[in-house]
């Protein structure tokens, strides 16, 4: 038997490669660790799968294909679980599932594997997606059936010459690719406990941001962006750039308690500096350049899409319709947004568009109005009927 593991350099998929070897008996097993952009050196992330025991260890940049087709695929819907989380970790799931069903079929693996537990999302996310991509392939999450805690599952990796965590202290959970990090565990388990500075990395307390504003300017393209301050950006270059702006202004942190597809209720800690201007910046944008139904019907939509993403259901057919109806929506969100972050917050200060529905001689209150106010009294006539007609009568 060979196996595909979806290998980050944790203790858990570590130790992960001699659980299915000595107790499930696989005979080989492949490392596939994915670039979404964590920064981390993934060089020594596959030297530290072989020392783990893997035959075989493969390092895949798919940065570009998750900014363009999933990251921002999400941002013309808008995308906010729970109306708050830019779904980072949800995100980057469904295409680590498809490298792994990828590199299944090209080393002639008969399964795939992860190191999920079985209490969250990420198990969910993966086991639909691959079964989504090739129903017949086995998934395997050791994890899931191991039963071990945190220290036993450190112990059994020693025993196979996996080093305990440098950090043995750091208490947290964290997942981390250019859309943002998600922290969990430790101290952030109590929802009452204010989580501790050293849980961010890409955001700046308030009291280290600039005292002066930044302004950044964001050009998109039917819905995409496509440059800041005017200059053309690739989009990892341009999320990476956001980041930092926004981080540096202390901008994309974000702290609630959210409902898990699994029904538990978890505290979470995101920073997600790019994935909250953005989507401030998009909805600025479709404010200007959307018809009002349009705009109110996108809504739920969006909401849908946001829940369809957390709970695993990126390869479904219910995405492929929706993506349909937001990419005829976005025909026309073209423009310029101008943002200004300042100590914690990311405001959209100005914004236009060749294809802006805002008519000033239309809205304003000076000369130059030409709205028939006179048309005003009749639409009202009409408009207010109903409540006239229920107003008639007398309440039981
Ligand atoms: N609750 C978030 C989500 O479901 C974050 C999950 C974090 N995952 C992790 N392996 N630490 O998307
Ligand atoms: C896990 O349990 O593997 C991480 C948390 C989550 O998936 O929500």
């Amino acid at each position: 038997k060979k196996v595909v593991l979806a290998y980050s350099g944790g203790v858990d998929t570590s130790v992960c490669i001699p659980y299915l070897k000595h107790e499930w008996g696989v005979e080989q097993v492949v490392a596939l660790a994915a670039d979404l952009g964590q920064g981390e050196d993934l060089e020594a992330v596959r030297q530290k799968a072989l020392a783990s025991g893997a035959d075989q260890a493969i390092v895949q940049d798919a940065r570009d294909q998750f900014v363009f087709d999933y990251a921002f695929a999400a941002l013309q819907a808008n995308a906010l679980y729970e109306g708050r989380y830019p779904l980072a970790t949800a995100l980057a799931r469904p295409l680590i599932a498809r490298l792994l069903v990828q590199c299944a079929h090209a080393v002639g693996a008969d399964g795939v594997a992860h190191g999920c537990t079985g209490k969250g999302n990420d198990q969910v996310r993966f086991d639909v997606s691959i079964a989504a991509l090739d129903p017949r392939l086995k998934v395997l999450a050791p994890a899931r059936e191991w039963g071990m805690s945190r220290e036993e599952t450190i112990a059994y990796g020693e025993r196979y010459g996996i080093p305990a965590p440098v950090k043995k202290k750091s208490p947290y959970s964290i997942d981390f690719n250019l859309l943002g990090r998600s922290i969990e565990c430790g101290i952030l388990e109590d929802p009452w406990a204010e989580p501790p500075e050293e849980v961010y990395a890409m955001t700046r307390p308030i009291n280290q941001t600039p005292e002066e504003p930044t302004y950044v300017e964001i050009d998109f393209e039917r819905g995409i962006p496509v440059s800041l301050d005017a200059n053309p950006l690739e989009p990892v270059k341009l999320v990476s750039e956001l980041n930092r702006l926004a981080g540096d202004n202390g901008v994309g942190r974000i702290d609630m308690v959210e409902n898990r597809l699994v029904g538990i209720k978890s505290r979470e800690i995101y920073e997600c500096p790019a994935g909250v201007v953005l989507v401030l910046a998009h909805q600025a944008l479709e404010a200007l350049t959307l018809p009002r139904e349009v705009t109110n019907y996108k809504r739920g939509i969006e909401d849908t899409y946001a829940q369809l993403v957390y709970n695993g259901l990126w390869y479904s057919p219910l995405r492929g319709a929706l993506d349909s109806f937001i990419d005829f929506t976005q025909k026309r969100v073209s423009g310029t947004i101008r943002v200004r972050l300042h100590r914690g917050t990311a405001t959209v200060v100005g914004r236009r568009s060749t294809y802006s529905l805002y008519d000033p001689d239309l809205a304003t209150y000076s000369e130059g109005d030409s709205f028939d106010h006179r048309a005003a009294e009749g639409f009202i006539y009409v408009w207010g009927l109903p409540t006239r007609v229920w107003a008639r009568l007398d309440n039981p």
